[in-house]
């Protein structure tokens, strides 16, 4: 893994050098001091920044599975095909245990085995450039569908409006406008003049680091709050809409997005505030039944101890939880935001209707 720090700043999150064979991401980890981009090249790499974070996001982590796995099955030296698919699926089995919340990780997995699949009659060399082009269209798709989640976003917005959000759910999130943060770009593009409140995102402070980072270096009117806040700022009347983005959404809404969202809907539903969750419909597992089914990621206490700062912030021997993501029951849910529209409850039906839409039905 080499670094190189660019003197401009430039928010695509992911990228492939296939004259390399490098994917280059910027290490979200060291946002917003620091901003070094990554070149990765084996596998191991790609697994380890998926799994520290340096590539975060649900949208962003189906991008770099989808460029991983290219690059991995680009090494791999079998001319039959059978040997190769049985390359592929180690491949596959590896990078897919980076993380287990985000379904865009699997999703872009089996849109790339599906690909394998589909050209199984061709050589092992025409095979890897259709996996190419595949990975390519796997990251052109996620900017329509974020700037399609924008457009129908704003429909509920008028300008001038509060808009609280949590962890982050844009740009760095994505390919290009984010999911949460893309109607709020869309309204900037369009003098809506939005009022950002941004949640800081504990333990690992991604609202902090950066959804305020990101929306304050394209001119967006933000404020960092803490995330015990939120109710302050709601009471004040601050706040007309909440937009969240999500990590997995069940097909009856129920949703999973970073720690601490499903108190921001408990506290909107209190105050009488409208609470969107943005999903691209490869966010959208309708496999799992509901909330109940989504496995939630656990990860280090030191995240919570220390964050990364190797400085401990509590005592040493206390006994911590560290879960990723939370659940939030869909009878929270305003509105489900995706790229072929907004579904409303009961979202059994509604989620399955926005799929016919993606089917052309
Ligand atoms: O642990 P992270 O930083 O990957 O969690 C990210 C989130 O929870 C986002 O809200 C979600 O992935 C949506 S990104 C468009």
């Amino acid at each position: 893994m080499t670094n190189t720090t660019k003197n401009v700043y430039d928010l695509e999150t992911v990228m492939l050098e296939d004259a390399t064979s490098e994917m280059v991401i910027i290490d979200q980890t060291l946002l917003p001091s620091e901003t070094v981009f990554l070149r990765l090249k084996t596998q191991k790499e790609i697994w380890e920044a998926i799994y520290k974070l340096r590539v975060r996001g649900a949208p962003a982590i189906g991008v770099a599975a989808a460029y991983g796995i290219y690059l991995g099955a680009k090494a791999i030296k079998a001319l039959e095909y059978k040997e190769f698919y049985t390359d592929f699926i180690s491949l596959k089995k590896y990078l897919a245990s980076s993380r287990p919340t985000a379904v865009n990780l699997f999703w872009a997995l089996d849109r790339m085995d599906e690909c394998v699949k589909r050209y199984k009659e061709k050589t092992v060399e025409d095979i890897k450039f259709e996996l190419l082009k595949e990975a390519h269209k796997i990251k052109e798709e996620d900017t329509w569908v974020c700037r399609s989640i924008g457009e129908y976003g704003l429909t509920l917005l008028k300008p001038d409006m509060g808009i609280l959000t949590h962890c982050n759910a844009g740009q760095l999130a994505t390919s290009k406008y984010g999911t949460a943060l893309a109607p709020i770009y869309v309204g900037q593009e369009k003098g809506y003049n939005l009022k950002v409140f941004a949640d800081e995102t504990r333990p690992l402070l991604q609202g902090a680091r950066l959804t305020a980072y990101e929306l304050n270096k394209a001119g967006v009117d933000v404020t960092l709050i803490c995330d015990n806040m939120a109710s302050a700022v709601m009471k004040n009347g601050w706040v007309q809409g909440v937009f969240v983005g999500c990590d997995r959404v069940a097909a009856n809404g129920d949703t999973a997005n970073k720690i601490g969202t499903s108190g921001v809907a408990i506290l909107a539903k209190n105050y009488n505030i409208p609470f969107y969750v943005c999903a691209p419909t490869s966010t959208i597992d309708l496999n799992c039944a509901s909330g109940k089914d989504i496995c939630i990621e656990e990860r280090n206490p030191k995240e919570v101890t220390e964050m990364w700062y190797e400085k401990r912030m509590a005592p040493k021997d206390v006994k911590v939880f560290n879960p990723a993501f939370d659940v939030t029951d869909e009878k929270f849910i305003t509105g489900i935001i995706t790229e072929y529209g907004i579904a409303k409850a009961p979202y059994n039906e509604s989620l399955k209707e926005i799929f016919k839409r993606k089917r052309g039905m």
